[in-house]
């Protein structure tokens, strides 16, 4: 019996008689996710041949995620909808030939609803990860650090001791760059905002591998000597977008790239036509939930994982500070994912 199984070995959210259920995070109507949110009790349905119940361990609060809610991203799950793209869950019931319980798997592709406390999957919507991973890391796994590593990977190539250039260093994209970048031997120049006690955030960034951090307004004075010393980027990642990107353009080496993947600032950036003609830059986008669809279950998607699995369990791939709330507590994790120079992911748990 699904229901006694899970009793014994999940400890379950909710469970009522001989009806399981699960905690969900929900939202009915777009808008601002600390008003649309609302908590849900959902009945979980009896597995099917192929299918798998997992309890979820930690989800993660993305700013996609939020942009998702407010009705301003491109994935648009049918309502209601669970809030939440990316987190770990662990294998507690299966009907599958492929997963078995105790295994743990993070969701294939975005959109499949990660803010709650169990889920049914079928199981090719399900990739196994390796189960010896911190739970932090498994569960920021799939989106900041694959996005990292597929944008060095996939646009220029980048030999040792080159140099790529990222705006919003701090993000968890940009330290996740830093860190792969650093196994890679590769040197990373790296811009944030200027803040209150702005010496630990660069001090941080050097700790994990930084070469250079500098502030917006340190790159007008000192951007231009550090890449003459260096050597001019082939490579430029941009999730600032507005004069953050404009001035990368100066700096680009001719026929080099600018990957932009997010725009925190909400501000678009001008390419000159002095960049397009004399320079040659290519302006590419990249979005890591299109790469998963077009390479679901493909083997670079897994060496993906496992290369960066191994950087973990190396150590040599922190996941960003993590404040971890309960899931119930949810409203507090959203307000804290929308407080501005926040300086911890939130992990729903
Ligand atoms: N395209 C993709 O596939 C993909 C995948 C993953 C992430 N992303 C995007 O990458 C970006 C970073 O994501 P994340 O999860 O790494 O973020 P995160 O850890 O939450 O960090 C947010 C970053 O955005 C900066 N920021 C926030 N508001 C800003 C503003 N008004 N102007 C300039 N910078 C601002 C923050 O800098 P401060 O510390 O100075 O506030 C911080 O560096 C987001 O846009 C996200 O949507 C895209």
């Amino acid at each position: 019996m699904l229901s006694f199984t899970v009793k014994r070995s999940a400890k379950c959210f909710f469970q009522q008689k001989n009806c399981l259920s699960s905690f969900n995070v929900i939202y009915e109507n777009y808008g601002d996710p600390r008003k649309v949110l609302v908590g849900r009790e959902r009945e979980i349905q009896p597995l099917k041949d192929g299918q798998v119940l997992l309890k979820f361990l930690a989800s993660s609060v993305n700013p996609a995620d939020i942009n998702q809610i407010q009705g301003v991203y491109p994935i648009k799950p049918s309502m209601p909808a669970v809030g939440g793209n990316e987190g770990v869950a662990t294998v507690i019931e299966t009907k599958s030939q492929n997963l078995k319980v105790g295994d743990w798997v993070i969701p294939a592709l975005a959109g499949s609803g990660t803010w709650r406390s169990h889920a049914v999957f079928n199981e090719k919507d399900a990739i196994k990860i390796d189960n010896s991973l911190p739970l932090e890391s498994a569960a920021t796994l799939s989106v900041n650090p694959c996005t990292a590593y597929r944008m060095l990977m996939d646009f220029e190539r980048i030999d040792e001791g080159d140099v790529v250039l990222q705006n919003g260093a701090n993000s968890a994209v940009g330290q996740a760059v830093i860190q792969i970048a650093t196994d890679l031997r590769i040197k990373t120049v790296n811009v944030i905002r200027d803040r209150p006690r702005v010496e630990n955030l660069k001090r941080f960034l050097f700790d994990m591998g930084a070469d250079y951090v500098l502030t917006e307004e340190e790159c007008k004075t000192q951007l231009s000597d550090i890449l003459r010393k260096e050597s001019a980027p082939k490579l430029a990642l941009n999730c600032v977008g507005g004069m953050s990107a404009t001035n990368f353009l100066k700096y680009i080496r001719p026929k080099g790239t600018m990957v932009t993947y997010g725009c925190m600032s909400k501000i678009p950036f001008k390419a000159s036509a002095a960049s397009l003609i004399f320079a040659d830059i290519t302006f590419k986008g990249f979005w890591m939930s299109r790469w998963n669809d077009e390479n679901n279950q493909s083997a670079e998607r897994y060496r993906t994982l496992d290369y960066l699995s191994s950087l973990i369990k190396k150590n040599k791939l922190k996941c960003p500070p993590v404040s971890k709330v309960p899931l119930e507590k949810f409203p507090e994790a959203i307000e804290n994912a929308m407080t501005e120079f926040t300086t911890h992911k939130q992990l729903l748990v």
